[in-house]
């Protein structure tokens, strides 16, 4: 359980309808990911708005080359370790690949990852057809669904690996319409991945609904990085895009108060933080 330090910030609960009205005010959003209590914790004090459990956790945590083995059982324990940790901070779950290839898988996993693990919101890739289908669904039953376009790490194998997507006329014209159609479909938010920030800051401006980017330019309504990616201990290279906030700093909650702040200023992410 979160055990609030007592020099926290006092905060209103970051709410979905929130998400919305912080678009409305050009508040920006920031967003990390998380994958246990003790990270969660200080992401509640520093002020983080969203934490995601991204199944990402099967690359940083689990050491996989991919995040396709994560399983559903893997992601509500994560989730439920998170929930634990936060207390204002909106918790978001990824559905793990193939738990939302059709309506009833994707509701029944919603449900666990809401009911047991404590999500308020769960995060499902892709935007053809029949995922504004599974989209629907679950908006009518009232699970709120984040989107997320552009490079999905889930497709990686059709994508032939982890590119810069919407680049060319065509593609960029796809994108913009899967994010009307998700917007349309019922989601509440959409994180935007790896695409050029133009066209990131088009959509953005175009759909109703906030746009989180990633790789994706400063003009998205917020900005979520891997946790590990930001704290410079994922093995291997770090992503362009990303940033090392604890570099010059004596905690994490520093570098995530530091993350949040930049975002909040319109600081990160800065011209050197493109996608490559
Ligand atoms: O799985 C994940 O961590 C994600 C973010 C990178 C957006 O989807």
């Amino acid at each position: 359980m979160y055990v609030e330090p007592a020099d926290a910030p006092k905060r209103k609960p970051v709410t979905v309808p929130g998400l919305r009205a912080m678009k409305a005010r050009r508040e920006k959003i920031a967003m990390l990911t998380c994958y246990d209590a003790s990270f969660a914790a200080q992401m509640e004090a520093a002020g983080i708005d969203v934490a995601l459990v991204g199944d990402s956790l099967g690359m940083v945590v689990q050491g996989q080359a991919s995040t396709l083995p994560v399983t559903l059982d893997q992601m509500v324990y994560h989730v439920s370790l998170v929930a634990r940790g936060l207390a204002t901070t909106l918790l978001i779950a990824d559905l793990p690949f193939m738990q939302f290839r059709d309506p009833a898988t994707a509701l029944a996993a919603a449900m666990r990852l809401m009911a047991e693990g404590g999500a308020a919101m769960v995060k499902l890739e892709g935007g053809s057809d029949w995922t504004c289908e599974v989209i629907a669904a679950l908006a009518s039953r009232d699970v709120p669904v984040c989107a997320h376009l552009g490079l999905t790490p889930q497709s990686v194998h059709k994508l032939g690996g982890y590119r810069m997507q919407g680049k060319t006329e065509d593609a960029a014209a796809r994108l913009r319409a899967e994010a009307r159609a998700v917007a349309h479909a019922g989601a509440e938010l959409l994180v935007l991945e790896s695409v050029p920030a133009a066209l990131a800051g088009d959509i953005t401006r175009d759909l109703p609904i906030p746009t989180i980017g990633i790789g994706a330019g400063a003009d998205c309504d917020g900005q979520v990085l891997v946790s590990y990616d930001m704290l410079g201990i994922t093995p291997g290279r770090r992503p362009k895009f990303s940033k090392d906030f604890l570099e010059g700093r004596g905690s994490v909650r520093e570098a995530f108060a530091a993350y949040a702040e930049d975002v909040r200023a319109g600081r990160f992410p800065g011209p050197e933080q493109i996608a490559a």
